[in-house]
């Protein structure tokens, strides 16, 4: 929910009329994070969930209105046992400790991906957190789970096939979004990739299709909120024509 005014978004030396509805974050360079402190993997990935507090909360404060986070990709399942199993430890640490204040923030929280494929405490915890913050107005929360945009996109194609089939209305660009995860939160505006790779790794594949991409070589334990205004100040600064030209008259 924006609780900052316009005039304290530009004292942040943002512009309150370019900040984007969605933004989508790859989170990466946990691992390495951790290693270039001679630290075990773990170590990185607990470090990424500290930073996500300051995050959510700029972007709920500044009144985006989706946020998406890859915290888990369905490539990520071949990963060793023991890293999964720290990392479903961390999801469902983070959900106990953070879930009173998202909620009163009225954060609104949507797992996107399978999550039938984790472990049943780990479903639990999510669905309830689903559940919980369900009704809320403010920032939509979608985190990815278990997600690839290839799967969401045959599922989509699946579910928009039934739909025709039951209501004979040929199936267009729109229906096959209405059937995404991310429906109630449409095309992505921003997506920016911590940790260096220059790659979108199977990450919302439909909806980035417009997208500004914003890549930085900060490890996601390092982004603070300093660094998502760099970001957010770069967006603003660049010229959306979405095939078209340019609208401010110039050449
Ligand atoms: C991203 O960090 C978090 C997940 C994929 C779960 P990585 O674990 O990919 O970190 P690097 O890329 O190995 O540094
Ligand atoms: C993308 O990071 C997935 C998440 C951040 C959850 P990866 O580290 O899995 O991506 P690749 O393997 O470098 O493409
Ligand atoms: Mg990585």
């Amino acid at each position: 929910m924006r609780t900052y005014s316009d005039e304290e978004i530009t004292a942040f030396g943002l512009n309150p009329n370019r900040i984007p509805n969605h933004v989508a974050i790859v989170m990466d360079g946990n691992g390495r994070w951790a290693t270039g402190r001679g630290l075990p993997r773990g170590a990185g990935h607990r470090a990424g969930v500290q930073a996500l507090k300051d995050i959510i909360r700029f972007t709920s404060d500044i009144g985006v209105e989706s946020l998406t986070l890859y915290a888990f990709s369905t490539e990520n399942r071949k990963r060793p046992k023991e890293e999964i199993g720290i990392l479903c430890g961390l999801l469902i640490e983070y959900f106990n400790r953070e879930i009173d204040e998202l909620h009163s923030n009225g954060v609104r929280i949507l797992s996107i991906g399978d999550l039938n494929w984790f472990p049943t405490a780990v479903q639990q915890t999510v669905r309830e957190a689903e559940a919980r913050t369900a009704k809320n107005p403010g920032l939509k929360l979608n985190i990815a789970l278990n997600y690839g945009g290839r799967a969401e996109l045959l599922r989509a194609m699946r579910l928009a096939d039934e739909e025709a089939k039951k209501t004979g209305a040929e199936p267009d660009e729109a229906m096959l979004a209405r059937h995404l995860y991310t429906a109630d939160s449409g095309d992505v505006d921003l997506l920016i990739r911590t940790g260096g790779e220059e790659r979108v790794s199977n990450f919302l594949l439909w909806q980035i299709a417009y997208a500004e991409l914003y890549f930085t070589d900060v490890k996601w334990p390092d982004f603070t909120r300093d660094e998502l205004i760099k970001a957010l100040q770069d967006y603003a600064g660049r010229e959306r024509r979405f095939g078209g030209l340019k609208t401010d008259g110039t050449k």
